[in-house]
């Protein structure tokens, strides 16, 4: 345990909530959707207020013990700001840190950077590092944003469980975007390091700012719809959740941006992208089976969910 670097904490914990993830699948469909589903596909009757009081709705709550059990410990789906709120304030604090040559950054930066020599494992670059983190502040910023002036403050509720994973899953990967070029970040502390531009962090970045751009047209679309209706424009078309897919798409960015010097990606960003796959990827399908409840199974025909071809 001791000599477990931070890159492998937080690959831990991107590790157990994916496979937290995986085995909630072989739970009935009651006690999965009490803890995952969020956004209208929970179900109305463990929803508070008072579209809760029916009396038919009652009934069948009663049925749903865990379902109801869990509505006591929820929050509303409009909470995803404070994701964004922590991704930010992590993005400037490793900032901080690192113009101000921080402890806790250094304690890390060093733990980290002892194991990559001990193991001859490769480290990534000063330049690729710093765009990371702009990368990942930026994408923070951009969701805050939207959550601030674009998306409408729905009533849909998640459970706290979702919450809490979440605020932990953005402290987790303000750490993994730079923790892998700790050896650089303590040199350039040293001596000022050169910052050029690699092809590969041109590629990443390009990847990174199309699916941004992207999932933001998705979300103004989502945010314009009068009401919950079946979204069928732009990706939409062909996807039932395409804002995931891309999504993810910043992540394949991310991990491009950051691959060691003779590496395709960055170890680090891979673990973050398993688990954005497994936990949207789950998300995708609830919602698709509650389109098709709702809207009927031809209109989905021929829509994938979140990856194309694939999924
Ligand atoms: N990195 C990660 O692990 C992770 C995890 C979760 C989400 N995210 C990202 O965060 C973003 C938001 O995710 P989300 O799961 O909250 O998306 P979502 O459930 O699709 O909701 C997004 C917004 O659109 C509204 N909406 C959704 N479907 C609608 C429909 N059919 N008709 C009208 N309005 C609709 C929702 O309203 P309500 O509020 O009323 O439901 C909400 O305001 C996504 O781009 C996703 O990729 C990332």
């Amino acid at each position: 345990m001791a000599s477990t670097t931070p890159a492998e904490w937080c690959q831990a914990f991107f590790v157990v909530s994916t496979a937290i993830l995986f085995s909630m699948q072989v739970l009935p469909d009651n006690a999965r959707k009490a803890f995952f589903a969020y956004g209208a596909r929970r179900p109305a009757h463990t929803q508070h207020g008072p579209n809760s009081q029916a009396s038919g709705q009652k009934a069948e709550a009663k049925a749903d013990s865990l379902l109801v059990l869990t509505s006591y410990a929820q929050v509303p789906h409009s909470w995803f700001i404070h994701f964004y709120i922590v991704s930010v304030s992590w993005s400037i604090f490793w900032g901080w840190q690192y113009i101000s040559k921080g402890s806790i950054m250094r304690a890390m930066a060093e733990m980290q950077h002892r194991s990559a020599v001990g193991s001859h494992s490769p480290e990534v670059e000063l330049s690729a590092t710093l765009v990371t983190w702009l990368l990942m502040s930026c994408q923070g910023a951009r969701r805050l944003s939207e959550c601030l002036f674009v998306s409408k403050p729905g009533s849909s509720p998640m459970s706290a469980f979702h919450w809490a994973l979440g605020v932990a899953y953005y402290t987790a990967v303000g750490i993994s975007v730079w923790i892998q070029g700790s050896g650089a970040i303590l040199k350039s502390w040293v001596s000022p390091q050169p910052i050029h531009f690699t092809p590969q962090i041109i590629i990443g970045a390009a990847i990174f700012g199309f699916a941004g751009a992207q999932q933001n047209n998705c979300h103004r679309y989502l945010a314009s719809l009068k009401k919950y209706t079946l979204p069928s424009e732009g990706w939409f078309k062909y996807l039932v959740s395409p804002h995931y897919t891309f999504e993810c798409l910043v992540y394949v960015g991310l991990a491009v941006a950051a691959a060691p010097r003779g590496a395709l990606f960055n170890r680090s960003i891979l673990y973050i992208l398993l688990f954005v796959v497994s936990n949207l990827g789950a998300t995708a399908y609830g919602t698709k089976k509650w389109y098709a409840e709702k809207f009927g199974a031809d209109k989905l025909v021929g829509k994938w969910a979140m990856i194309p071809f694939v999924f």
